[in-house]
């Protein structure tokens, strides 16, 4: 496991978000699988990862957890592309609880860090064109659309494919 911030703020007290404590995760112990797998369901629904697919993630993806005050505030998937340097996010949540303070917006500056100081120059991501939090997290992030995806997930399903570039040390 490699901790990217430790997350030192006090949650009752200053800005939530400087309390994020951000983890990547290389394996999941059964504990820790039950638990992801359920809060991404809580959070996503049918898109989210399973257990049979977050110990891939996990082993050879990047999985991310952001934890505030000890409870699991969100994850972010990603696994590479064929493209050398690009890497896509296949899943980015924040819990329903912890949502709207922020911790969107600090947990992903986090990930973005922690896959450019991996080497990765782009990081890619799909987004319902009507799921405006996402849109505005995103484009707030640097994130541009880079095409449009008809039916992507099926029909009636279209997606954003959105972009944005990796700087090491932050943007
Ligand atoms: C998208 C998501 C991660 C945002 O997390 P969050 O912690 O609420 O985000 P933040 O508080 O940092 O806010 C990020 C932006 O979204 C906006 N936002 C947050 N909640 C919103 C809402 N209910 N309606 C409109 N905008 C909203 C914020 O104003 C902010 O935009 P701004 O920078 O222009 O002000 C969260 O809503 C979520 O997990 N949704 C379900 C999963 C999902 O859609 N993931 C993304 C696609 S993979």
């Amino acid at each position: 496991m490699a901790v990217l911030s430790e997350g030192g703020g006090q949650a009752g007290t200053g800005r939530v978000a400087s309390c994020l404590r951000v983890e990547r995760l290389e394996s999941l112990d059964p504990g820790m699988l039950q638990e992801l797998a359920a809060c991404g369901r809580q959070a996503m629904g049918d898109a989210a990862l399973g257990v049979w697919q977050l110990p891939v993630i996990a082993a050879w993806g990047f999985l991310f957890m952001a934890r505030l005050e000890g409870e699991i505030a969100g994850s972010a998937q990603a696994i590479r592309c064929r493209e050398p340097g690009d890497i896509y996010m296949d899943i980015f949540y924040i819990r329903e609880g912890y949502r709207g303070r922020g911790l969107g917006a600090a947990f992903l500056k986090q990930v973005m860090e922690g896959l450019a100081a991996g080497g990765f120059r782009r990081l890619l991501v799909t987004c319902d064109p009507g799921n405006v939090p996402a849109v505005r997290l995103f484009s707030a992030a640097g994130f541009r659309t880079d095409g449009e995806l008809d039916a992507f997930y099926g029909p009636g399903r279209d997606r954003l494919l959105l972009a944005a570039p990796l700087a090491e040390g932050g943007s």
